[in-house]
């Protein structure tokens, strides 16, 4: 059966039926993963001072896959120092030419080493290889590609102006697209002629890490790049480091307020990227299949570890019994299991800590009035797995239409007219995106310009292009990355 097929013929249920895949497992011997790592500083990995390390699990299965190095706050000011020496000697005084050649060796490295990336992406973090394998490793090559480009035009991007570099920069990402957001992150920053210390999140350092070995490869001048690896603590060194020009920060609202109070008053210079709770608003007018297939892949897409994940589905009352008797059926074939093999959907949950979330705000839906549905899939016995689910009968007043979920859960709200349906879709504290389903022209256009996101997808959803800026309203943080946009964020006039 192909995946298009899944859909069955008139929804004729497959599970269970003949129409079953047979396991096809990505070979994981791809990747030498090394027992333990350092740090990375000043172009090698080094022991930590601290002399701390901790451990990374696979989150399937919960194997111990590796033990990292954590960095304290003599670690960072290590790294920091190292960045500013490589600033001020190096990075700083290479032409544009000289600094795309490298990103664009990155890019062509990322690109040969692309599977052993994708089977490291989902061994370390849960997610399916197809996602892997097909979203983050292409999208991370293709974003320095795209500021490889840019290196040495900075000066047509911002006509009339003199673009200089900010200086240092101290990056944090989160665990949902871990190599992704590193080169979100590190990518634009290099164009611009900046150095970086990064730090990934604590679930999901490995792929960073094999990042370093890129860079290496690529001969990139030491310095230009260190990854200090930690919990938030060393987060918070991070950004408290008063060496820092930029701070960029990528994860949860509550630890986006923390920075932008560190280092409120002080030069650095600072984007954040925070949590959503987008609506996906389908009118009566769609095509409906279509619709269902970027409903399902706006939410249980990487599990639902998304800050765009269109979490909310606004559904014009006229089509809402037959849109949720299709997305009941659909979520039945959704395959959830071993992130390794080619065939899955759902892939596990990143971390018990997030599985606990996901389980605690459920139960809050179903104990304020939500029909809870889920998908009956047999789940592994070891790590963390959460069922595709859709809540219904779901009000803008309840916790599960308010509260950033982040796992495969769909709240189902309904709407009368297109006005309610922008009124509903903006009632939120956050504004990085929306998606709206209809095969009008005027009435999509409409939408888009008077919903207040960042990103507004017509008739698609969760479509990226290191081009098109992306980033937040509200609480969903300011600043983009993307784009000449993004590149603003990291320039001086
Ligand atoms: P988090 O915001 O705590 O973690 C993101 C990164 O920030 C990690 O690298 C972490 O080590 C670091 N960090 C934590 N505390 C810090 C501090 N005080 N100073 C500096 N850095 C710090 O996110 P967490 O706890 O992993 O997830 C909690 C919720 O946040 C999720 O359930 C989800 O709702 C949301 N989230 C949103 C993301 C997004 O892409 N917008 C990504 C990850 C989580
Ligand atoms: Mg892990």
């Amino acid at each position: 059966m192909r995946r298009d097929d899944r859909n069955g013929q008139d929804g004729q249920a497959v599970q269970g039926s003949v129409w079953q895949y047979s396991p096809a497992p990505e070979a994981r011997e791809i990747v030498k993963i090394q027992p333990r790592y350092g740090l990375f500083i000043n172009g090698e990995f080094v022991e930590p001072r601290s002399g701390r390390y901790f451990e990374t699990i696979n989150p399937a299965n919960e194997e111990v896959l590796a033990e990292v190095a954590y960095a304290d706050a003599e670690d960072v000011d290590r790294a920091v120092r190292a960045a500013r020496h490589a600033y001020e000697q190096v990075w700083s005084k290479l032409p544009g030419k000289e600094r795309a050649k490298y990103l664009f060796r990155i890019a062509r490295i990322l690109q040969e080493r692309s599977r052993e990336f994708a089977v490291l992406e989902s061994l370390d973090g849960g997610k399916p290889i197809r996602e892997s394998r097909d979203v983050d490793i292409p999208l991370a090559a293709a974003h320095f590609f795209y500021h490889a480009g840019w290196a040495d035009k900075l000066a047509y991007a911002f006509p009339g102006r003199t673009p200089r570099p900010l200086g240092v920069a101290g990056q944090i990402i989160p665990w949902n697209f871990p190599l992704l957001m590193a080169a979100w992150k590190i990518a634009p920053a290099l164009a611009c002629g900046n150095t970086v210390v990064l730090k990934p999140a604590e679930t999901t350092p490995l792929t960073a890490l094999l990042l370093c070995e890129v860079f290496q490869q690529a001969d990139l001048p030491p310095g230009v790049v260190n990854i200090v690896t930690g919990d938030g603590q060393t987060g918070a060194w991070l950004v408290q480091h008063p060496d820092l020009d930029k701070v960029a920060f990528t994860g949860s609202t509550e630890v986006g307020r923390l920075i932008q109070k560190a280092v409120a008053g002080t030069r650095k210079r600072l984007t954040l990227e925070l949590g959503g709770k987008a609506a996906n608003v389908i009118f009566e007018d769609a095509a409906i299949d279509q619709a269902i297939e970027g409903i399902i892949n706006g939410i249980y897409f990487n599990q639902g570890h998304v800050c765009c994940a269109g979490s909310r589905l606004l559904v014009q009352e006229s089509i809402a019994d037959l849109v949720i008797s299709k997305l009941r059926r659909r979520i039945q074939r959704l395959r959830v299991g071993d992130p390794l093999d080619k065939n899955t959907d759902v892939g596990a949950i990143n971390s018990r800590r997030q599985l606990q979330k996901i389980e605690r705000l459920v139960a809050i839906g179903v104990q304020e009035g939500a029909e809870l549905y889920q998908s009956d899939c047999v789940l592994p016995s070891k790590g963390y797995w959460y069922r595709p689910t859709v809540l219904t009968k779901v009000s803008t007043a309840h916790t599960v239409a308010r509260e950033e979920i982040f796992g495969p859960v769909l709240s189902v709200l309904t709407f009368r007219t297109p006005d309610e349906a922008v009124q509903i879709a903006n009632n939120t504290r956050y504004g990085l995106s929306a998606g709206v389903w209809t095969n009008k022209g005027s009435k999509y256009l409409e939408f888009a310009a008077r919903v207040k996101a960042g990103v507004v997808w017509c008739n698609t959803y969760n479509k990226f292009d290191p081009a098109s800026p992306f980033g937040g309203y509200k609480e969903s943080g300011f600043g983009r990355e993307g784009g000449v946009h993004g590149l603003a964020a990291y320039v001086a006039f």
